[in-house]
């Protein structure tokens, strides 16, 4: 799959986060989706990163991400300055359904770490459709907790939880969870570190359909060279499927987990 150059517009950074506003040819996508970015940094590192999308203006040509510096190639990301090349390729991958549950009720996205920007972007479909929206976002401390003005703007009003108690509720963001579950959700949507989606998986199950989006180092991004492989069990048999292709998000009830 060929990658499309575009221009970065803007990047608003604090700390290690940047904000990355890109200009180009934009195809319309599901949140969930994300990019393999690649900066244009000759052959080191050699692979784009996969970025999750944080929201899209089809109308200006123009798709954003929110990018932690964690290592070389996010750190050369970071560090772009507006008229910059990316290239880009996507959108990839499935997204988050956005029906299949009872629209009375409401639904409950639960984020951690740099799994906030896709449920930011899940968080804006589901509010122009009219869903009750419940967010969980959790950070190491108040520092870390992320976009809480792109949801204040869209009228969501998250529930916090850090590990230091520096904002909101002072504990894992699944201690939340366990009790907005008892509003009875039609569905819980989660991303983040994987210790938070097992918990969740197992907190939701028997009581809310539950889907996870799943991180894995990645070669290509789109289904070819097989690095992302995990198991599921589809129809009572194990399968492999491809987190970039078949994923990143997965029925939580379908992983190895419970
Ligand atoms: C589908 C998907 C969506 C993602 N969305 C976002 C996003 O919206 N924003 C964002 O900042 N990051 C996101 N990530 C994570 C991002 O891709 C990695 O942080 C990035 O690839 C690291 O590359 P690097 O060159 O900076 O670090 P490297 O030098 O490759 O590694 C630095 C450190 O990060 C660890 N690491 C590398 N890749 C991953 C990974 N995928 N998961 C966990 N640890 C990893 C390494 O083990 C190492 O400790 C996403 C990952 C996936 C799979
Ligand atoms: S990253 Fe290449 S198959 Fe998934």
């Amino acid at each position: 799959m060929a990658s499309k150059p575009m221009h970065l517009v803007q990047n608003a950074r604090r700390g290690p986060y940047a904000t990355l506003t890109l200009r180009g040819e934009v195809i319309p996508s599901h949140p969930g989706q994300f990019y393999m970015l690649r900066g244009d940094w000759g052959l080191s590192p050699l692979l784009g990163r996969p970025i999750s999308i944080l929201g899209e203006e089809a109308a200006r040509s123009e798709v954003r991400f929110l990018v932690k510096a964690v290592g070389e190639g996010s750190r050369i990301l970071h560090a772009l300055e507006p008229g910059d090349v990316v290239h880009a390729t996507g959108p990839l991958g499935s997204g988050f359904p956005l029906s299949g549950w009872d629209p009375q009720s409401p639904v409950i996205l639960l984020a951690g770490g740099v799994g906030v920007p896709p449920m930011v972007y899940l968080a804006s479909r589901l509010s122009e459709s009219g869903a009750g929206i419940i967010f969980c976002q959790g950070a190491r401390t108040k520092e870390d907790l992320l976009l809480l003005d792109e949801l204040e703007e869209m009228g969501v009003t998250p529930h916090l939880a850090t590990d230091d108690g520096s904002a909101g509720h002072k504990g894992v963001v699944t201690e939340l969870l366990a009790r907005e579950l008892e509003y009875q959700p039609g569905a819980v949507f989660a991303c983040g570190p994987e210790a938070m989606l097992r918990s969740a998986a197992r907190l939701c199950k028997g009581k809310a359909p539950c889907y996870v989006s799943l991180e894995a180092a990645m070669g290509c991004g789109y289904g070819v060279c097989l690095s992302c492989v995990t198991q599921v069990t589809k129809e009572g048999r194990t399968a492999n499927q491809r987190i970039c292709k078949e994923g990143p998000v997965f029925d939580a009830e379908a992983l190895p987990w419970l």
